[in-house]
């Protein structure tokens, strides 16, 4: 197989993601949207890819479904095994690429991705890979942030102060119904969309921000770039502060997700 042209971006991957333990709490609640959405029953063989410390595939364990979840981050999956032992669930966790997937052609009848696949670079192999697990008349359901939302609106901020590796696809093109329409193409049919709101409990835009300076990637990513350039640190951190007062009412940062849902034809 030829060498992947984005080993390196991955691996840079692989290792911030692993400070998003902490996120945990706040992608919980949405967690349970995602499950929801995708209508996931008791005996339904899952996988969630980009699953993090484990928050949609212990909820779709939860329900019943025979759970797995996949992520490049080792810590995150190391955490989301405590987090089924914790629960009394038996989930199979994979260090793995969403672009990459090893599991056989149609293993899974729901494939979910909460904030997950959206980072892979190159959004055709992602669905493809995620489809092709996928058994035909299957499921597959995923949360992303609308560009025009606080995330989406995040994401461009940082692509202003730390340009995306080439060639990478920007994530909150995901976020847009007509792109998704598009990258699922004649693959899928009854695609159903729904927004959620996400809500993060914040004292000041300053905390919001401090906590994600320290567990996001993308941010982490920024503070790294920006170390030697004090004026350009400190204006990305009043702008990010100055966008997040936006959304910021009653101590509650209020992020907008897109959950969509589209059967494998
Ligand atoms: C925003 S976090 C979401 C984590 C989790 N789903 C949640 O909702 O809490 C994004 C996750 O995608 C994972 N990720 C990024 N690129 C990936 C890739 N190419 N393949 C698999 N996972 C990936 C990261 O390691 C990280 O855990």
């Amino acid at each position: 197989m030829a060498e992947d042209p984005f080993s390196g971006f991955k691996a840079a991957q692989r290792e911030s993601w692993g400070l998003f333990l902490p996120v945990e709490t706040f992608t919980t609640p949405p967690a349970a949207v995602l499950v929801r959405h995708a209508g996931i029953q008791a005996g339904d063989r899952v996988l969630d890819v980009g699953c993090g410390t484990g928050v949609a595939t212990l909820s779709a364990a939860a329900r019943g479904a025979i759970a797995k979840g996949l992520d490049l981050s080792p810590a995150l999956l190391e955490r989301a095994r405590d987090n089924a032992e914790l629960a009394g669930l038996a989930i199979e966790f994979t260090e793995g690429d969403v672009e990459n997937l090893p599991y056989r052609d149609a293993e899974f009848d729901v494939v979910t991705s909460q904030f997950g696949h959206m980072f892979a670079p190159r959004p055709e192999r992602a669905v493809s890979e995620m489809l092709r697990v996928l058994r035909p008349g299957g499921t597959l359901a995923f949360s992303t942030w609308p560009p025009e939302m606080f995330m989406g609106r995040m994401f461009a901020l940082v692509g202003r102060y730390a340009p995306p590796v080439e060639g990478a696809a920007p994530p909150l093109l995901w976020g847009r119904p007509d792109t998704i329409l598009e990258r699922l193409g004649d693959h899928v049919k009854d695609v159903v969309f729904e927004r959620g709101l996400a809500l993060t409990p914040a004292l000041s835009p300053q905390h919001f921000r401090i906590f994600m300076e320290s567990s996001a990637a993308p941010l982490v990513k920024v503070v790294e770039s920006t170390k030697d350039d004090p004026a350009r640190l400190a204006g990305f951190r009043a702008e990010l502060d100055s966008l997040i007062s936006l959304y910021l009412h009653d101590n509650q940062l209020h992020q907008h997700f897109l959950c969509t849902r589209a059967t494998k034809v």
